[in-house]
């Protein structure tokens, strides 16, 4: 039976998506189904009139796009709709309706795996959805399309930072993304070999990082790099920014500011600087694992709903694609760092100060 499926891509934009639109849109071909590719994650579908277009290998088989981050659909980021579910469950159902789809393909982080389930209840269209994320906090899978590229964003930028903390006799603050997880601050830390990382996992004292810096000093060095995490408190237990988007989600961001002036006015033996990344993080040339790993989600994707399979998101567990049920994606909430995993073992191996587990 010719199938007529839908894709979207949803929340935060990272590297790897296009390649993973591509992915589908070769699998679903070759068994001659049509795809539509939905324009700004589900408002494409909720929104009149509804905005897409019909994608073909040709839109992919000699094109940039798969090589390119950002979504070449568009996504649609939380935090900017307020109408009920309700509401945004009718427009879906009928925007599914109109555009004739038979199944939907999501790719998106647990929160919007969870909206589209919830949307599709008790509609004849099955959904199958593909994690990605710089945060790498989708849980059950152990990776994300997007992490990968991120992670080597920040090491460059680490990398970087070093060469002018070198040339200054610095200690450079530098701040990430990763919200609640610590995975993106950990992974870059320990791969550029930082001095301090400090991530929501675990706490820390401005003292246990001064206390850093003083032994670095005293090895002879002149230079320090910090990787924090945006979602770490202060000293008292709070996030430095209240700012809340639409839906009253805190938004991150300034605690390297934070660490600057603390440590700036206890300790003075290094001069320190701050940086945050920001938005580039999401960027960048996707690196090689992103796209492995997007072609092969986008293939298992096809393959499930070509196997009749509802509500299940692809993983990737022990070198194997697997999928598992949207109940227990959402069950098991996003995935934290696990503070005694190698990575953990290792940055305090390798001497780096990441606060204390108590
Ligand atoms: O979830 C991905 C992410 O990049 C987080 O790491 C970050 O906190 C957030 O999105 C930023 O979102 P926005 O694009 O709304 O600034």
């Amino acid at each position: 039976m010719t199938k007529r499926i839908g894709i979207l891509t949803s929340g935060g934009d990272c590297a790897g998506l296009n390649a993973v639109i591509s992915s589908v849109v070769m699998a679903a071909s070759q068994k001659g189904w049509e795809v539509y590719g939905i324009h700004n994650g589900t408002d494409g579908i909720t929104e009149t009139p509804h905005s897409y277009e019909v994608l073909t290998v040709h839109n992919f088989s000699d094109s940039p796009w798969p090589r390119l981050s950002g979504s070449y659909l568009g996504s649609l980021n939380k935090g900017v709709k307020m109408e009920s579910l309700e509401t945004m469950s009718q427009k879906f159902a009928q925007g599914v309706k109109d555009l004739g789809l038979d199944a939907i393909v999501v790719v998106g982080g647990d929160g919007s795996m969870n909206i589209v389930s919830n949307y599709c209840k008790g509609l004849d269209v099955h959904v199958v959805g593909i994690p990605k994320t710089i945060d790498n906090d989708t849980p059950i899978t152990e990776f994300s399309v997007g992490f990968q590229t991120a992670v080597q964003v920040c090491t460059k930028a680490v990398d970087d930072l070093y060469l002018t903390a070198r040339s200054h006799n610095r200690a450079i603050i530098m701040e990430v993304m990763g919200r609640d997880a610590g995975h993106l601050a950990m992974h870059s830390a320990l791969a550029g070999a930082a001095d301090v990382c400090l991530v929501p996992e675990i706490p820390y004292t401005i003292d246990g990082i001064i206390n850093k810096l003083k032994e670095v000093k005293a090895s002879g060095r002149n230079n320090a790099i910090i990787v924090v995490s945006e979602g770490i408190k202060n000293e008292k237990g709070e996030h430095v920014s209240n700012k809340k988007n639409l839906v009253g989600e805190a938004v991150y961001g300034g605690i390297s500011q934070y660490l600057t002036d603390e440590i700036s006015a206890r300790y003075n033996e290094f001069q320190i600087r701050s940086t945050t990344l920001g938005h580039i993080q999401r960027s960048g040339t996707p690196v090689a694992f992103d796209r492995l790993l997007a072609y092969v989600y986008g293939a298992k994707a096809v393959e499930l709903l070509d196997k009749g399979v509802n509500r299940h998101m692809v993983i990737w567990k022990a070198g194997h694609v697997e999928s598992v049920s949207f109940d227990d994606v959402v069950k098991e909430g996003t995935t934290k760092l696990d503070t005694n995993s190698d990575y953990v073992k290792a940055a305090r191996a390798l001497g780096m100060y990441i606060g204390e587990c108590k």
